[in-house]
């Protein structure tokens, strides 16, 4: 992304990332003989002795692939997509790999609340069990006009909202990512509005191609792709597609996100792809695919206009596309 204008903010105590407050059972009995074994070795802190065990729910991949979902390009290379990423908590460079293997994922708990019959907080591991993982073939389309293909693990962003169970009154749910600048040095940067956050109309999360990506590459997703938990919503610009979530939030309120608020006049809520409406700074019509560095032309949603264009009737009005 592109930034023309720095302001400093100020972090409500409120957005404040819960503690994480327990490991989940699963995670607890499959790591209990390794955590009795790393506590013997002295000179490492217990959470990062913990956030070496190998991942709890690497048993689970690969996945079945629901053969629904096509492409029409190759599957961006694994060391590619692992080498080229936006993740601003690490970095503004694409080159944020290294340091995103600061990020602690277990235990990594997720929290449900606002406009909801019950509130809860869920261990990661508890979640990703009891929800049917599938895979899927999405392509990814950036603002910045360069795209790939993936491979992702994990289930319909629907399956959260059922088991959320939100009031008839909600109509959005807002998402964010973990908030600990002693991981994540681009939180130090007090003029990003932190912790990253998006924003879905509840008939968008509820739309069947609205994904909560586990895994990628048949294994769990890495950690500069957004482990453990992150949004793909392939019909929108890839910031919609928040990393390593930590909080779902039921409201009746638009939620502004990360780089809405940053950047309101070129960044907007709804942000689906177009290649007909221009960013302010350069063209949509085309996008420069990563993996092949072939030049393609955009395709309007992305390509999934036969899923997702009904839910914009009735909205012309509204800034759709940026
Ligand atoms: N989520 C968080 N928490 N932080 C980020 O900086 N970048 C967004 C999105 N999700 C971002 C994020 C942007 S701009 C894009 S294009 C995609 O993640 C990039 O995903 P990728 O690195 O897997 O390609």
């Amino acid at each position: 992304m592109h930034i023309t204008r720095r302001r400093g903010w100020e972090l409500p105590e409120a957005l404040a990332t819960p503690e994480a407050v327990f490991l989940s059972r699963r995670a607890l009995l499959a790591g209990a003989a390794g955590i009795a074994a790393l506590a013997a070795v002295p000179g490492r802190g217990l959470a990062q002795r913990v956030a070496d065990l190998p991942d709890p729910t690497r048993d689970l991949y690969p996945v079945r692939r629901n053969e629904a979902f096509t492409l029409d390009r190759p599957v961006t290379d694994e060391a590619i997509n692992n080498a080229y990423n936006n993740f601003y908590e690490f970095g503004s460079s694409k080159t944020v790999a290294r340091a995103a293997q600061a990020l602690r994922v277990r235990p990594w708990t997720v929290k449900i609340d606002g406009m909801v019959e019950t509130p809860m907080e869920l261990g990661i591991d508890d979640l990703v069990r009891r929800m049917p993982l599938e895979e899927r073939l999405y392509r990814h389309r950036c603002v910045e006009a360069w795209s790939m293909a993936i491979p992702w693990s994990g289930f319909p962003l629907a399956k959260l909202v059922a088991l959320a169970r939100p009031l008839s009154s909600a109509t959005h749910v807002e998402m964010q990512t973990f908030l600990d600048s002693t991981v994540a040095s681009g939180q130090r940067q007090t003029w990003y509005p932190w912790p990253y956050t998006e924003g879905l109309t509840l008939a968008e999360a509820t739309n069947d191609l609205a994904f909560l990506v586990t895994g990628a590459y048949g294994k769990p997703v890495s950690k500069q792709m957004g482990a453990p938990l992150r949004l793909a919503v392939p019909w929108k610009y890839g910031f919609k597609s928040i990393k390593s979530i930590v909080r779902f939030h039921f409201t009746d309120k638009r939620p502004k996100s990360f780089w809405e608020a940053l950047q309101p006049a070129e960044y907007g809520f709804w942000a689906n792809v177009n290649p007909k409406v221009p960013h302010p700074r350069w063209s949509q019509e085309s996008e420069e695919d990563i993996g092949t560095k072939e030049r393609r032309p955009t395709l309007l949603f992305n390509g999934y206009g036969e899923h997702v264009a009904h839910l914009y009737k009735g909205l012309e009005k509204e800034r759709l596309w940026a």
